[in-house]
């Protein structure tokens, strides 16, 4: 059961980094005006707003309705879609996602569903969570899962891909890989471990009470101090990140 349940609200507040940080894969795709381009877990809609703003028509995709709902708000022309059942009638000169990937945990169906997406020539700018993202956080939360009976396996919903792994995905559908990259990112959470557990684990605490997800963020931090903690910095989050641009050859 891995059911994470978005709050666009709190995301804008606590993980405002993500697509701040995200800024790195719209250098990669270096989006040109009068371009259409798929953004791939649009979320909130912050990136797709900077291609329109760069004058490409933009469509964004998510599978969270709450995060459709905000995107559009925010005057995106989002869809609510799984990526890795995605179907559309139209064609794009590129699809970016940017923290999205490490969520669809059949990675194999998304590379297929984007070349399909992609005109000859199209590129296919991402970045997500990298093998190791997370770790030492991943394993408080394990550890806490462990200790009440639940099987962490089974409420973990991200999927962090190998480079290589990666590499020979988009390669074996046919894609060009231009340059692949796995980025150690300590991320500085300005908001604390606690705020960045509540927007991110929900699927962890799914069913939890109140008292129960006190408990266990509790325990998480105290697991994660001496790692990622310090007086002078606050807390960092070990992420790792793996970016791409590949690129779908001409016919
Ligand atoms: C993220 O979307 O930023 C993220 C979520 C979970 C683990 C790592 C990164």
């Amino acid at each position: 059961m891995t059911n994470q349940i978005w709050n666009p609200q709190e995301y804008r507040k606590s993980a405002d980094f993500v697509p701040e940080m995200g800024r790195a894969v719209i250098e990669l795709l270096e989006p040109k005006a009068g371009e259409r381009i798929l953004d791939l877990g649009c979320g909130t809609g912050v990136l797709a707003k900077e291609l329109a703003a760069a004058g490409c028509t933009v469509v964004g995709t998510d599978s969270s309705p709450e995060m459709v709902e905000a995107a559009r708000t925010a005057g995106v022309d989002a869809r609510l879609a799984d990526a890795q059942t995605l179907k559309m009638d139209e064609k794009f000169d590129a699809v970016l996602s940017n923290d999205a990937l490490h969520w669809m945990p059949d990675q194999y169906a998304v590379v297929r569903r984007v070349w399909n997406l992609l005109k000859p020539g199209g590129r296919f700018a991402a970045e997500c969570g990298g093998e190791g993202c997370v770790r030492v956080i991943r394993e408080g939360m394990k550890i806490a899962l462990i200790k009440r009976g639940i099987d962490y396996k089974a409420r973990n919903p991200w999927k962090f891909p190998e480079l290589g792994t990666f590499s020979d995905i988009l390669e074996n559908q046919g894609f060009q890989v231009k340059f692949i990259a796995r980025i150690d990112r300590p991320t500085p959470l300005v908001h604390g471990l606690r705020r960045w557990l509540e927007v991110f684990s929900a699927s962890h605490t799914d069913g939890f009470t109140s008292e129960q997800k006190e408990a266990f963020y509790k325990e998480v931090e105290d697991y994660c101090r001496p790692m990622l903690y310090s007086e002078q910095n606050g807390w960092t989050a070990d992420y790792v990140r793996l970016r791409f641009l590949a690129v779908k050859p001409e016919e």
